[in-house]
């Protein structure tokens, strides 16, 4: 294993105390509160692992926490590390990477994103059905890692037996839940009304600047995601308003609890 994942993977074992989590949740904008849900919950800060940052982002904390969820044991990533924020796709999926060398085979990841769909208005769950990389990046470049397929399939890349799943659960806790595309941007610059249209002629019902990196290093490995977006604004031009990242963080932060409903009933229904 390379060994940047190697010590990272080294590290968080050793503070697991034996715990061994098999589903990992990628914590978007202001949805950390999240993992205040997980019971028992055991907290690692990224201070205490090799090669993560502490988030610059406001609403990325920057620890990971193990705890039981839905009758599983979870490991969140409160504080994802973005490419906008300099750092290379590589540090982007590193926790990924270590979420499988740790042995999780199921990721579901959230974030906060602009709705280019028009039916998809602030508030919004959306089930990621597919994305668009358009970042110009992606973590495979380069070596091939140990344990990474070079040419992975991407057909499947949001499986399709979890997003059925996800799908049961929200109609049982009666959640409303959309389904469609996300694209993926290098941000930081929130999109020209111009460039919210390239996106919606393109195919994208969502646009945000995270996730694809991950879900691309997580299928090299074969793991299982499932994707979540919580549209937190109409995306540049839907709509006459400004955008601005409180605002994203204060309509994550109302959606969570409804998120955080889904996330557990999903969390209950995997198999693994
Ligand atoms: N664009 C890109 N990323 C985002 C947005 C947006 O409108 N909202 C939240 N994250």
């Amino acid at each position: 294993m390379q060994a940047d994942v190697q010590a990272a993977t080294d590290a968080v074992r050793a503070r697991l105390q034996g715990r061994v989590p098999t589903v990992a949740i990628v914590l978007g904008s202001g949805l950390g509160p999240l993992a205040d849900q997980v019971a028992d919950a055991l907290r690692i800060p990224y201070t205490e692992i090799p090669g993560f940052y502490v988030p610059t982002v406001p609403g990325h904390k920057g620890e990971l926490v193990c705890g039981n969820l839905g009758g599983k044991t979870v490991l969140c990533q409160s504080g994802r590390f973005h490419a906008y924020e300099g750092h290379s796709a590589d540090v982007t999926a590193l926790p990924v990477r270590m979420f499988g060398a740790l042995g999780i085979t199921t990721i579901l990841l959230t974030n906060a994103a602009g709705g280019v769909n028009p039916a998809f208005g602030p508030g919004t769950l959306m089930l990621i059905s597919d994305h668009i990389n358009l970042t110009g990046r992606n973590p495979l470049v380069g070596p091939q890692r140990e344990g990474e397929t070079r040419f992975p399939d991407m057909t499947n890349a949001y499986d399709k037996e979890l997003r059925v799943l996800a799908k049961r659960v929200a109609e049982e806790r009666k959640i409303a839940l959309a389904e469609g595309v996300y694209m993926g941007l290098l941000g930081p610059t929130y999109e020209t009304p111009a460039e919210v249209r390239m996106v919606a002629k393109l195919g994208g019902d969502a646009v945000g600047m995270s996730t694809v990196l991950e879900v691309i290093a997580a299928r090299a490995r074969g793991m299982r995601c499932l994707g979540i977006s919580t549209v937190t604004n109409a995306a540049a031009g839907i709509s006459d308003q400004e955008l601005n990242h409180n605002e994203v963080m204060e309509v994550a932060a109302k959606v969570g609890k409804e998120l955080g409903r889904l996330v557990e009933g999903i969390v209950e229904g995997l198999r693994t």
